[in-house]
């Protein structure tokens, strides 16, 4: 079987060339968007007066059968079958003779290809933003369940102060929501039909580009046909949001990785999401929340490798181009794991709670000594230098700060008063953060309210 453009050669393709140049073995994952750009594509032959109505109902029902024939999985591909634009078209005028060959009159593969990939895309998109939600659901579910439970919060990893659990989870579903918003913002841009772009130069035969668009369910069309076909611009924003939520799944997995540590033993991971180890038996280990932290790498990397083969090409369509897609499958196939399988492990989590409250350190109300001192009129430098040598002194004497008595105080300071001690708690240090967005009972109480508001949004939930 000869590939569609032979008429102009006279010598055979080399048979690695051949392999090297075939895409068909990856992108017949397009079939389906494929099929519906030649349904919308025949459409509009009929219109433009292209083609009979007889031909069209023809071209339609031949349509109809390859499609039946992927959705069965028989479709069989053959020697010769390039890309899945061939394959389909090769097997339409199998199907219903010479006919088929008219589909393609004013339309390239490089139109067309722009417009499956687009298509495909918006049908991912969809997904990656139910899987996505549904990770806050989950967390959102894991924070209403905690809101009394106090934490240490850190920076570079040292106990800071004391926070709420429930804000510790919600600080990640706030990124999430931005990755939704990212998410909406870019399916703007990818909203746009490049069909009827042709080769590069637009298409000669009257075709309506609004019924296309409208046919396929595309926002608008583009409306520069060198652009159109050339322009991976959303494809390299899809894998720069991918990237980007990616990071935030993987800060999160890093999070339940050390808080799961015997060190921390904050919280445990469900049998369903670790594994034991061949040779140490006693051994649970957080593989799922590993690779989710480990797949940030080739997800990145797609990301680079696109900006890679991008930089540098000549205007509208290149060969060269014909690398985005696998890097974008796998973009949208390892997030659809990543998603689903940290939304399980968040659900099914076990919080430790008397492990948590065993490794509060009392020098994490060290700032409450300060703000203390503060209060009563002592410049907070000032009292920021006493509480560091109280520290220093309680340290060198292995005594909690909130049990120390108030004698001890009495020597850094006479301003330290009988109503040090009940300022002393963890509990009363987090409620104090009563400022909008801060840790107090209060505060995330609201925080969660408006959370929840947002991602039970109409049409968000039941998605
Ligand atoms: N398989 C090609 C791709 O994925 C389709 C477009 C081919 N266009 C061309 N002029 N050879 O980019």
């Amino acid at each position: 079987m000869t590939q569609l453009w032979t008429g102009r050669f006279s010598g055979a393709t080399d048979a690695l060339m051949r392999q090297f140049q075939d895409s068909i073995y990856f992108d017949v994952r397009l079939w389906e968007s494929d099929i519906a750009g030649s349904v919308a594509y025949a459409k509009g032959l009929v219109a433009a007066g292209i083609i009979s109505e007889a031909e069209h109902e023809m071209i339609q029902r031949g349509l109809a059968a390859v499609h039946a024939e992927f959705a069965a999985d028989t479709f069989e591909l053959k020697a010769g079958d390039e890309d899945i634009h061939t394959a389909v078209e090769r097997r339409l005028t199998e199907i219903i003779g010479e006919v088929g060959g008219k589909l393609h009159t004013g339309r390239s593969r490089n139109d067309q290809v722009a417009t499956d990939t687009r298509l495909w895309l918006k049908w991912q998109i969809v997904k990656l933003r139910h899987h996505l939600v549904h990770l806050q659901q989950a967390i959102l579910a894991q924070a209403e369940a905690h809101l009394e439970v106090i934490m240490p919060g850190y920076t570079h990893l040292q106990q800071a102060q004391p926070i709420r659990l429930s804000h510790w989870l919600l600080s990640f579903g706030w990124m999430l929501q931005r990755d939704k918003e990212r998410l909406d913002d870019l399916t703007l841009r990818v909203d746009v039909l490049p069909l009827g772009s042709g080769a590069l130069s637009g298409n000669p035969l009257g075709i309506d580009r609004q019924l296309l668009a409208d046919e396929l369910g595309f926002a608008t069309f583009s409306a520069n046909s060198l652009d159109a076909v050339g322009d991976r611009d959303y494809l390299l924003e899809f894998l720069s949001w991918a990237a980007i939520t990616q990071m935030h799944l993987s800060r999160l997995a890093e999070d339940m990785i050390i808080y799961s540590s015997q060190e921390f033993g904050f919280i445990e991971l469900a049998d369903a999401y670790s594994t034991g180890s061949s040779l140490m038996p006693q051994k649970k280990n957080p593989d799922s929340m590993e690779l989710v932290r480990g797949k940030t790498g080739r997800i990145v990397g797609a990301l680079t490798g696109m900006f890679t083969t991008m930089k540098g090409l000549p205007s509208t369509y290149n060969k060269d181009m014909q690398e985005d897609k696998e890097p974008l499958f796998d973009t949208v196939d390892t997030l659809t794991m990543t998603l689903q399988i940290t939304a399980g492990v968040i659900e099914t989590m076990t919080v430790k709670t008397a492990k948590i409250y065993d490794k509060m350190d009392s020098t994490m109300l060290a700032t409450e000594l300060a703000d203390y001192l503060a209060k009563k009129g002592l410049p907070f430098r000032q009292a920021h230098h006493v509480v560091g040598q109280i520290v220093q002194q309680a340290i060198a004497l292995d005594q909690p700060l909130n049990t120390i008595p108030l004698g001890f105080y009495r020597q850094f300071s006479d301003l330290f008063e009988s109503d040090l001690h009940k300022m002393l708690t963890f509990n009363r240090a987090a409620d104090r953060r009563t400022s909008h967005g801060g840790t107090g009972k209060e505060a995330v109480a609201e925080q969660l309210d408006y959370f929840r508001m947002l991602v039970e949004a109409v049409g968000e939930a039941e998605e």
